[in-house]
């Protein structure tokens, strides 16, 4: 099974779920007011306060912020759909370091001592992959509950990769660095579903 490829697939569904999910108008790009300090009610979409929201309970709420504030599709989201932008990024990060760690594996010259690392971390990614899918539906399906169980799994995917690398240096210290970013990635998005509520 290519990983790549499947990630892609996933978003090909995705991402146009994500802007079906929270437009009752059609137009793509609502224009965004900037400057109107309009009196905010209780946010159902978009903005910052809907973003202050999602990140209420964010461990790393500064991470939590400037991740959501980076997608331009999170001015006009719902909370829901702040949440499939997040498993977007974990999914190009993944993918990103899936590819990493193929090239790495297939590398003849690449230090031996860390192939059983890397071996390990291929594994783990290629589950990893899977926990966002099971996410992606659950998402679909408001089974909020669900997402919390598959993140765990993930996170759980990427310990097992950083504990394959752990004590390397060299390239091992590039999949630690990626490894840190999904890991946060996927704590963020475990966060804005607690926002979401109970399932
Ligand atoms: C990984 O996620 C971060 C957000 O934390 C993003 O800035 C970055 O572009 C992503 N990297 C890839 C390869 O998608
Ligand atoms: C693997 O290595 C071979 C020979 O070095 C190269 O031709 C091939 O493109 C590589 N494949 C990947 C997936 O990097």
């Amino acid at each position: 099974m290519n990983t790549p490829t499947t990630i892609l697939t996933i978003f090909v569904f995705l991402f146009p779920l994500a802007f079906c999910l929270d437009s009752p108008a059609p137009a793509p790009s609502a224009p965004v007011s900037v400057s109107t300090p309009a009196p905010a009610p209780a946010p159902t979409h978009g903005g910052h306060a809907l973003i202050d929201k999602a990140c209420a309970e964010s461990p790393r709420k500064e991470f939590c912020l400037s991740l959501l504030k980076s997608f331009p599709e999170s001015q006009t989201a719902d909370l829901k759909g702040l949440v499939f932008l997040t498993f977007k990024a974990i999914a190009n990060n993944a993918t990103a370091a899936s590819k990493r760690i193929k090239a790495l594996l297939n590398d003849s010259i690449a230090e031996p001592a860390i192939d059983d690392g890397l071996s390990t971390c291929d594994d783990a990614y290629l589950d990893l992959v899977n926990q966002i899918d099971d996410s992606v539906n659950s998402l679909v399906s408001d089974k909020f509950g669900e997402i919390k169980t598959w993140l765990m799994a993930a996170i759980a995917d990427i310990d097992t990769c950083a504990g394959g690398l752990q004590g390397h240096g060299g390239s091992a210290v590039d999949m630690i660095r990626r490894n840190r970013v999904i890991r946060q990635l996927c704590n963020t998005a475990l966060s804005i579903v607690r926002a979401l509520g109970p399932d």
